[in-house]
């Protein structure tokens, strides 16, 4: 079967290295891909909202099977297009329709839904700009920390959390009035702060079915011991000690069979992830957010986890079969350390070259933000650069592992954080 997938990143090269791997894919291309890509599959020269090209992509290379990996496609609505083509009409995707991609696309929304189908999470209000003033009178009496978010997507920007009433009120007025994440902020939702530790939970389902495959943790930070700026993601691990039995039951009673439920209720086509980021409150599970697509980096920790054939799981999304799918998953612990160019999450510079490895073992290197240089040497080209999963029979191999392979790879300025996983090896309950 010839797969095309969609977007660039450590994601996708980790969605490319297990795709390759499966005996049912013929061939596999990628748009627009990275250097990494490249070395496993047919990376083409589009890019991910260039719908119209990648039309053209499907029908020239007889494309079977599409699957998008990050979320802007899929809020701009890919998949209806697609759909509403003749050629296209009915191409298996892996990915939701525009409606199914609200849950990301839109924080009031996603906030609405939990309402209607009750799904715990924080409590909230949304305000636009003709409704300011009632704005600001509501967060005079809210207690602090007071979290807002820009309602549309935000490259992950969106979220304040404002630790006085004052700041708060200026930055609510930024948001709605200034227009400070332009259109995205033109709703603003007003938020209870939970507190608790976060996991991050994946689901795959076909609108009606689902498989709930590994958690992880997220490192969002960019400095050790969680501290400084907020970025992407500097690391990941899987499985998450904290997430157990009972936790995890939780979790599929009170919000992932609610959530499956209230879509197939509301008739909003769903065939793909599901990515529920959760706060563990005291043991009991909040949702902070939904995000329409796996997780980067913790796509770089769960994939290598799963043992059954991932080019099969895709397709019993696509194809509405995932109630017959048996999904198999390692117990085996991974951790992914990200590299990032020194300054990300702020300005940094680019075009480096990079060592690499020639092979590495007990673990895999995934390329993120790279791409070829004049004389067709990888270097660096995005903040989050490369991605490396070490894997072992507990997370402490994983770490030393992951770790290992980390210190083979250089470039100037590069930078990392040498504590993902070292809050949860001592873990105990
Ligand atoms: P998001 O962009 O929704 O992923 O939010 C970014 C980060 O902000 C989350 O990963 C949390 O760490 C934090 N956050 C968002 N909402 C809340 C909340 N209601 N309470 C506490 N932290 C939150
Ligand atoms: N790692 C968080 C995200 O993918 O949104």
């Amino acid at each position: 079967m010839n797969i095309l997938l969609l977007g660039s990143g450590g994601r996708e090269h980790a969605f490319a290295w297990k795709i390759s791997q499966s005996p049912s894919c013929s061939k596999l291309f990628v748009a627009p891909g990275n250097p990494g890509t490249a070395k496993i599959a047919q990376n083409i020269g589009v890019t991910v909202t260039d719908f119209e090209s990648i039309y053209q992509v499907i029908v020239e290379k007889d494309i079977e099977l599409l699957v998008v990996g990050p979320e802007e496609p899929l809020v701009k609505g890919i998949v209806d297009f697609l759909h509403s083509r003749p050629k296209t009409a009915s191409l298996p995707i892996v990915g939701p329709s525009q409606k199914g991609a609200l849950l990301e696309g839109s924080k009031d929304f996603s906030k609405q839904f939990m309402l209607r189908h009750g799904i715990p999470t924080a409590s909230y209000a949304t305000f636009n700009a003709s409704q300011v003033q009632e704005g600001l009178d509501y967060l005079e009496n809210h207690s602090l920390p007071i979290v807002l978010k820009a309602d549309g997507l935000a490259a992950g920007k969106g979220v304040l959390i404002c630790q006085s009433h004052e700041e708060a009120a200026s930055s609510f007025k930024e948001m709605l009035v200034d227009a400070k994440f332009g259109e995205a902020s033109s709703k603003v939702v007003v938020e209870e702060f939970l507190t608790g530790i976060e996991v991050s939970v994946f689901v795959a389902t076909d609108g009606k079915s689902y498989k709930i495959l590994p958690e992880a943790k997220d490192y969002k930070r960019i400095g050790e011991g969680d501290q400084g700026l907020n970025t992407g993601g500097m690391g990941a691990v899987s499985p998450v000690p904290f997430a157990d039995k009972i936790f995890m039951e939780k979790v599929e009673q009170r919000i992932v069979v609610p959530t499956i439920q209230g879509l197939e209720k509301e008739k909003i086509s769903f065939k793909g992830f599901v990515f529920i980021g959760l706060m563990n409150k005291g043991g009991e599970p909040y949702v902070i957010e939904y995000n329409v697509r796996m997780g980067d980096p913790e796509t770089e920790a769960v994939l290598p986890r799963i043992t059954s054939d991932f080019v099969g799981l895709l397709k019993d999304i696509a194809h509405s079969n995932l109630v017959n799918h048996r999904l198999e998953i390692s117990p085996m612990h991974c951790t992914t350390v990200v590299m990032v160019s020194g300054g990300y999450p702020e300005s940094y510079e680019k075009g480096h070259a990079i060592t690499l490895p020639s092979e590495v073992s007990q673990g895999v290197l995934f390329h993120a933000g790279t791409s070829l240089g004049n004389s067709g040497q990888v270097v660096n080209q995005g903040g989050r650069v490369v991605a490396i999963t070490g894997w072992g029979d507990n997370l402490q191999e994983s770490m030393n592992n992951a770790y290992r392979i980390v210190e083979k790879i250089s470039w100037e300025n590069a930078y990392f954080r040498r504590d993902i996983g070292k809050d949860l090896v001592s873990f105990r309950k």
